[in-house]
């Protein structure tokens, strides 16, 4: 899978929302899980304009 950026503020790649979900698999709730992935990475941190586009990736990773 091509390594998208998907927060350009704090350039946070598409691999390191991967890796902080799997870091942070005892978490099973969204948004706290986006909590711990943005502590982890930074990542939407800036205008925040990435958050939902995040959230849907974070999700994604959870079901996979
Ligand atoms: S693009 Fe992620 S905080 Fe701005």
């Amino acid at each position: 899978m091509e390594n998208k950026l998907v927060c350009n503020c704090k350039k946070v790649y598409m691999s390191d929302i991967e890796k902080a979900v799997y870091a942070t698999n005892n978490i099973t709730d969204l948004e706290k899980k986006f909590e711990e992935v943005q502590k982890i990475t930074k990542c939407s941190t800036g205008c925040g304009g990435c958050h939902d586009k995040i959230m849907d990736i974070i999700a994604d990773f959870m079901n996979a």
